[in-house]
C-alpha cells in the first residue's frame, strides 16, 4: 500500500506515507527499547491532546512496565509571533516530582510548543524528562531538542493520520497519508 492509496482513502490524501504495518513494527520496537531503558524506574508517559494519543495507546502496550499515564492540553496564544509559548488548557493530574518523565507526542515541526512544555515541566522536578516522537519534521525546526526515541523522519509535507490532523479531520486514518498540496494552503 505504500505511496498507493486506498480505494476507501480521503480526498484530501495524496499517498500513503507510512502503513499500518510500518508504525505497528517501528512502534513495538520503541516500546521494547523503553521497557530495558526504564526497567526499575517510576515512569510516567505524558501526552499532549489529542494527536498524540493514537502513539501513546499503542506505544504503552509494547512497553512491560508498570507505568502511569497522564495528559495536557494546550493551546495556542492567537495574532501573537510564534515563540511556542501556550496556554496550558488541562495539566497533569499526576505528581511528576522524583518521577521519570516520557513526553510522547505524534510530530515535531518548529519544535517550540514542545520546548516550551519541556521548561514547564522541568520545574516540577522529575527524576528524568525525556521525549519520544513519532514523526520528525526536522527541515523547519527552530529549536534543537533532545529526542530520546524517535518513529521515523519524514519530509517537509503535511501529513494526516494515526493520530494527526487537518482542520480537526482524519486522525482516524489507520496510516499516515501525505495531504495534496491544494488542501494545505
Ligand atoms: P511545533 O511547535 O511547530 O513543533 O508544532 C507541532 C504541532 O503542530 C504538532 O503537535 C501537531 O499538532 C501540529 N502539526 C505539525 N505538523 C503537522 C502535520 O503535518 N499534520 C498535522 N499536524 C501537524
Amino acid at each position: 500500500m505504500s505511496g498507493g492509496l486506498p480505494a476507501d482513502a480521503p480526498a484530501v490524501a495524496d499517498a500513503v506515507l507510512l502503513t499500518e504495518e510500518q508504525l505497528r513494527a517501528r512502534v513495538a520496537e520503541i516500546g521494547r527499547r523503553i521497557t530495558t531503558d526504564y526497567a526499575g524506574r517510576d515512569l510516567v508517559l505524558v501526552t499532549v491532546l489529542r494527536g498524540g494519543v493514537f502513539f501513546l495507546a499503542d506505544l504503552c502496550r509494547s512497553i512491560d512496565l508498570p507505568l502511569r499515564l497522564d495528559f495536557m492540553a494546550v493551546s495556542a496564544y492567537e495574532h501573537e509571533a510564534p515563540t511556542g509559548a501556550v496556554r496550558i488548557t488541562k495539566d497533569l493530574d499526576e505528581d511528576i516530582e522524583g518521577a521519570s518523565v516520557l513526553i510522547v507526542e505524534d510530530i515535531i515541526d518548529t519544535g517550540l510548543t514542545l520546548n516550551y512544555l519541556l521548561g514547564v515541566l522541568r520545574q516540577r522536578g522529575p527524576a528524568s524528562l525525556e521525549v519520544a516522537i513519532l514523526l520528525d519534521r526536522d527541515v523547519r525546526r527552530i529549536v534543537d531538542l533532545p529526542i530520546a526515541y524517535r518513529g521515523f523522519s519524514i519530509k517537509d509535507r503535511y501529513v494526516v493520520g494515526y493520530g494527526l490532523d487537518i482542520r480537526g479531520r482524519y486522525r482516524n486514518l489507520r496510516y499516515v497519508a501525505t495531504v495534496r498540496d491544494e488542501v494545505v494552503g
